[in-house]
């Protein structure tokens, strides 16, 4: 890209002029790049007007969660989860993202004990006193995409899934504290990694987070099974989201052949999945969505 005058308007749309937004921003990343580190293009850099955007959408995506929280029960099905999402999601004046998504017929996501993501809500899906439940829900609004998900733990759940939802939530809250500009996506991997292995547990290496935004999925691919210090430069502005998926047993997984969606472990061992969307501030993070 042709270099900017200070006085031209800034690339990230923000109506400034260029020396006094991302002028210093540029100057920086230019180091980074100079030492051979993968930086962030400009593309998914946000200016305060999407961020705003997305907050808003957030508020959404949050609400709906907190809305299935309150409604879950052993016995419902998921099609009545993904009917929740819907409605909930439309009363509020968004669209369920995940709607025809690349083909992808439901609402909402909702994957039970060894499925690992991508679970599609049927009528025939009951979930059971002891099941543990992923329900990942995205929103657009006013084309902004929001995207987070939680475990539910429904009625009597054992002390062996307790613990997976527990120490995958606290995954997500390890790699969070790594989130600050100058840091790497691999220091964030690193924290989820570690803290999965040292319980006993693996980290799911084909799927992962992502940039969001002004679309569904951004770059860059958030990795859980890269090193520290490696992997894309975080700098202010990126919006991204950190979702590992944890299993109990092997890291190994395969998609669904009746589907083409649904992620299950290879050795039928439980899975868990928290997802938070996390924006890179000047001096740390801001969370939008839990
Ligand atoms: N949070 C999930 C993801 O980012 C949502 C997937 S929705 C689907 O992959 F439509 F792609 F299934
Ligand atoms: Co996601």
């Amino acid at each position: 890209m042709r270099k900017l005058r200070r006085d031209e308007p800034c690339w990230c749309g923000s109506g400034k002029m260029y020396g006094q937004c991302h002028a210093e921003w540029d100057k920086k990343i230019e180091i980074y790049r100079k030492k051979f580190n993968i930086v962030p293009p400009h593309g998914i850099i946000k200016n305060e007007e999407q961020l705003q955007g997305m907050r808003e959408s957030a508020k959404i995506n949050v609400a709906v969660l907190d809305y299935v929280g309150e409604h879950i029960h052993p016995g419902i099905t998921t099609e009545e989860i993904d009917e929740m999402v819907y409605q909930e999601t439309t009363r509020m004046g968004g669209i369920p993202a995940p709607l025809n998504y690349e083909g992808f017929p439901k609402s909402v996501c909702t994957s039970i004990n060894d499925q690992v993501c991508h679970g599609i809500p049927s009528a025939d899906v009951i979930v059971e006193d002891g099941d543990i439940i992923n329900v990942d829900c995205s929103t657009i609004l006013n084309g902004y995409f929001s995207d987070s998900s939680r475990m539910y733990m429904i009625g009597d759940v054992s002390e062996s899934r307790r613990k997976l939802v527990q120490v995958t939530k606290e995954c997500v809250e390890l790699g969070l504290k790594q989130v600050k500009p100058w840091g790497y996506l691999g220091d964030v991997a690193q924290a989820i990694n570690d803290h999965a292995k040292e319980n006993g547990y693996s980290v799911v290496r084909q799927v992962g987070g992502h940039g969001i935004g002004l679309q569904f999925h951004e770059d860059p691919f958030v990795s859980y099974v890269i090193r520290k210090g490696t992997g894309m430069v975080m700098a202010p502005g990126m919006v991204f989201t950190i979702e590992p998926m944890v299993n109990e047993g092997s890291s190994e997984i395969y998609v669904d052949d009746k589907n083409d969606w649904t992620i299950y472990t290879d050795d039928g061992s439980d899975s868990a999945q928290w997802e938070i969307m996390v924006h890179v501030t000047d001096n740390g993070y801001e969370v939008m969505s839990w």
